[in-house]
């Protein structure tokens, strides 16, 4: 495809004027008229582009100026068809919002159980292109996770985005994108500032009333620096499982190996924020030890047999303290001093409390943790 643009076409004209004098031959005058031709019907064809910078997107989608403009014209054909459609190119997923913009994805950054989340940038013809999230999913408990987050109407959690449109059964929804979630993230520092983040999620959740349902290092969204390795913030996504406190009959869902004991018991009310923290305690003991809690069953017991719970969560006690000191021996947090060390020890002890009772709050583990990090 020629790529003559608005400059060109000034400059051929200026140099067809420049030069008409001297055409002297007929190819000369034909060449004249094409040149002028060929500008034109591309000034024309910028037109409907106007601020659109292919050289920006080339650079952020990795997508050649051709291609480019294959998905713009598909896009404007299938807005004289629908206020929102999608298609596929070349493996990428566009969407396309008629007075919003087109999203092109270029990677898939992460993926749950309900959701696909695309990296991308969304651009509109006022010049406008921004990186953002494309959130993909069938479930519609998506719609709840939406109303839930703009109830709680917090920085301390990742937003969501919002909906870009729906089609065959299947959610678009636009919003920031992060880094990455926190299994990616190197260096203990790191790691301590990642949950810091999400420990101030929870915090922020249970002062309003609202359990997570879902902790886990997944479900920590990170943003870094520039130089791409210090993590600058951090907040708890996916709430897809969070409700309030007050509609809970019985504590069920998340993802079971970062389930509370207390899950399986038949009598399991009370203050439900502990069992986000036992989860807590899970993932903080999982990203500093490089390891999921030894004495942590893949599988819990299923049966709701009072004496077979009481004798588990029996033997889940002895076992734990032994296994947050072997955890301690092997994987030992190589950038923290030794007091800091202590106190992660301690916190993990602390979260890990079989009695909901007994563990600490998200307050506290915020307290903790900003400790940890200053010392
Ligand atoms: N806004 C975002 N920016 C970047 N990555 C994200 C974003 N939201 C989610 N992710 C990634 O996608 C994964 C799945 O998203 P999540 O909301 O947890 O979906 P699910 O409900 O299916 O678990 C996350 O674990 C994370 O790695
Ligand atoms: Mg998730």
């Amino acid at each position: 495809m020629t790529t003559i643009n608005t400059t060109n076409y000034i400059a051929a004209n200026a140099g067809s004027m420049i030069l008409g004098p001297f055409i002297q031959s007929f190819s000369e005058l034909s060449l004249a008229i094409y040149l002028f031709a060929t500008t034109l019907f591309e000034l024309i064809r910028n037109l409907g582009e106007v601020g659109v910078d292919r050289e920006k997107l080339k650079v952020k989608t990795g997508l050649n100026l051709e291609e480019i403009d294959s998905v713009i014209t598909i896009a404007k054909k299938s807005f004289q068809n629908a206020e929102f459609s999608t298609f596929s190119y070349h493996g990428r997923i566009v969407a396309c919002k008629k007075g919003k913009g087109i999203f092109i994805s270029n990677a898939l950054v992460g993926e749950g159980s309900y959701k696909k989340v695309y990296s991308g940038v969304i651009f509109d013809f006022n010049g406008s292109i921004k990186e953002k999230a494309l959130i993909v999913t069938k479930d519609k408990e998506i719609v709840n996770e939406k109303r839930i987050v703009k109830e709680i109407h917090s920085k301390d959690v990742a937003k969501l985005g919002k909906l870009m449109g729906k089609v065959d059964d299947v959610w678009y929804y636009l919003g920031p994108l992060w880094g990455s979630d926190a299994t990616k993230v190197v260096g203990d520092k790191n790691k301590i500032r990642a949950l810091l983040g999400a420990a101030r999620s929870l915090a922020s959740m249970h002062e309003k009333g609202f359990i997570h349902g879902d902790v886990k290092p997944e479900n920590i969204l990170v943003k870094y620096a520039k130089n791409k390795f210090t993590v600058l913030q951090a907040a708890l996504g996916d709430l897809g499982l969070t409700k309030r406190q007050a509609e809970i009959e019985a504590l069920d869902g998340g993802t079971a190996i970062y389930s509370p004991p207390e899950c399986f018991k038949v009598d399991n009310e009370g203050d439900y924020t502990k069992a986000d923290m036992w989860s807590f305690g899970v993932t903080l003991y999982e990203l500093m030890c490089s390891n999921r809690p030894l004495f942590i069953e893949e599988k819990w017991p299923t049966d709701e047999i009072p004496l077979k719970a009481e004798r588990f969560l029996a033997r889940l006690s002895r076992l734990q303290q032994q296994d947050v000191d072997k955890c301690f021996r092997l994987f030992p947090a190589m950038d923290l001093s030794p007091k800091a060390h202590n106190q992660l020890k301690e916190l993990i002890v602390n979260l890990l409390q079989i009695d909901p009772s007994k563990r600490m709050s998200a307050k506290e583990a915020v307290d903790c943790l900003t400790s940890i990090l200053n010392s």
